[in-house]
């Protein structure tokens, strides 16, 4: 089974990068952080306390993340209500970052993820991709940028949506989720051991693609 496995930071581009990957090898590309941010979503509909790992995890339990294909695009699913756009803002990113604390959280969308891997060949895109998701993928990628480079895309993806932020805010929020998705104590961010690193700091975007396009084209040949 052709799968890839891409981690990374946030704001390395690993959904945007992803995407168009998938698509040049005509696969399906799994958003996993997009399940996370369905649970972050719905703590918040249900004003249920961050921290409080219990009830989040039973909330998780009761709702339904889903995913589907349209036209080859993620279309993300809590409990049957298509949440694609309301999971992107800054609020919901940091709420799944929170719930993605949780084992209880983490069993539940990482069974959700393998399932759907076994199915097709498909690219899955996350934290814990290569070192729990799919640890025998054939192609591993571990994809960063310096925290700088991170946030400069950041702030111009949300000027882009009219959102007003600036520089400092943006790096102090992406330094703040580094420190939280490496350092949790449940399946932290890390490189797997045989990933291959693509620091795309000074690459452009098609650099990028065209950098994992190589690599995968290497490890299938
Ligand atoms: O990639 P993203 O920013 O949409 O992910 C949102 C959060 O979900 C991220 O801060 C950490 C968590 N996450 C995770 O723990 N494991 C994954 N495979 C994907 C995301």
């Amino acid at each position: 089974m052709l799968n890839i496995a891409i981690d990374g930071p946030v704001g390395a581009g690993k959904s945007t990068i992803a995407d168009e990957v998938a698509s040049r090898l005509g696969i399906l590309h799994l958003d996993t952080g997009a399940m996370y941010r369905a649970v972050g979503l719905a703590v918040l509909q249900h004003s249920i306390d961050l921290q409080d790992e219990e009830a989040v995890t039973a909330l998780c339990k009761q709702s339904q993340v889903d995913v589907r294909y349209e036209n080859g695009s993620q279309v993300t699913l809590l409990d049957g209500q298509d949440v694609t756009g309301l999971i992107r803002s800054q609020e919901v990113g940091t709420a799944a970052s929170a719930v993605s604390r949780y084992a209880g959280v983490r069993r539940l969308l990482v069974q959700r993820q393998q399932e759907l891997a076994k199915t097709q060949p498909m690219l899955l895109d996350g934290r814990d991709i290569g070192t729990v998701v799919l640890p025998n993928a054939p192609v591993k990628i571990y994809l960063t940028a310096t925290p700088e480079a991170r946030a400069m895309r950041r702030l111009k993806q949300l000027q882009e949506k009219g959102d007003t932020a600036d520089f400092a805010e943006v790096l102090a929020e992406v330094n703040a989720r580094d420190e939280q998705d490496m350092n949790r104590a449940v399946d932290p961010l890390r490189q797997a051991e045989d990933a291959i690193v693509v620091d795309s700091s000074d690459l452009t975007f098609e650099e990028t693609v065209q950098a994992i396009l190589r690599l995968t084209e290497a490890a299938n040949a």
